[in-house]
């Protein structure tokens, strides 16, 4: 266990973010490991969801109603999301699913955090890329997502490789996907929900929790004159500490070691 307090914190009671017992720490993480996905409902309450909704409205609107995207430290700090991404009680659920997950003590590193903002033909653009993430735990947190037509579903192959030993190997895998003809091939198997696939509708509020790292993921189309906009917080880079991959220099804008969240 890390020395983040299991505690409930007055940043978490501010932002009143749920605390989860052990036993639902566990029961999720088998959720994950055998459909593919464990949800929680309404994670964050309706005053935090409907500030999100705000600022996703102003960043899009800046942005000239097109796909925008804020990514890492930098981008995301000091707004709300950052102060979720660091609430305490959210961080150690995070480093408690990792721990249940692969059976060893969560990483010294911090979460990398992304907000994507899905609208006009730009966000048409980004639906059906299929990858793996970086990250072991993949959180996704929904915030303004389209109600019919085209509602941009998450659609993905769940655990469909085994964390890998080696950074070479990782980044073999994602060559490997990353290609057009494998991108076409996955993109047909979504469609028709074969291979493996599977879909999910996903609600505002809610936390969807998945191995990123092990799931080969994207999401659907969703109707360019609306916004889809979903906060996605990674933890656990399991090669992080690759020389290959400092050399490609792939790590720079990536979760940090991070003193604060070190183990016990
Ligand atoms: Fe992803």
């Amino acid at each position: 266990m890390n020395e983040i307090s299991s505690a409930v914190t007055e940043v978490d009671q501010v932002l009143k973010i749920p605390d989860i017992s052990d036993n639902d720490v566990a029961r999720l993480t088998q959720e994950i490991e055998h459909t593919g996905v464990a949800v929680i409902p309404s994670y964050i309450d309706d005053t935090t969801l409907a500030q999100l909704r705000q600022i996703v409205v102003e960043i899009v609107d800046g942005n000239g109603g097109e796909y925008a995207v804020l990514t890492g430290k930098a981008e995301i700090a000091d707004t709300l999301l950052e102060r979720i991404g660091a609430a305490p009680g959210f961080l150690n659920f995070m480093h408690r699913v990792y721990e249940n997950g692969r059976g060893h003590a969560a990483p010294s590193q911090s979460m990398y955090q992304v907000l994507r903002c899905l609208s006009g033909t730009s966000g048409l653009r980004q639906a059906y890329f299929f990858h793996y993430d970086s990250y072991v735990v993949t959180a996704l947190l929904p915030i303004i997502i389209p109600q019919e037509g085209l509602t941009g579903d998450l659609v993905m192959k769940p655990n469909h490789r085994r964390v890998r030993t080696t950074y070479l190997a990782n980044l073999i895998d994602k060559m490997l996907v990353d290609n057009q003809f494998a991108q076409k091939h996955f993109r047909c198997q979504a469609k028709s929900l074969q291979g493996g696939f599977t879909k999910v509708r996903i609600v505002p509020g809610n936390l969807y929790l998945f191995w990123g790292y092990r799931s080969l993921h994207a999401n659907e189309p969703c109707d360019p004159k609306v916004i889809r906009a979903t906060a996605l917080f990674h933890f656990g880079d399991p090669h992080a500490d690759s020389w290959l991959r400092k050399l490609t220099g792939r790590a720079k804008v990536r979760a940090t070691a991070d003193p604060a969240a070190a183990p016990a």
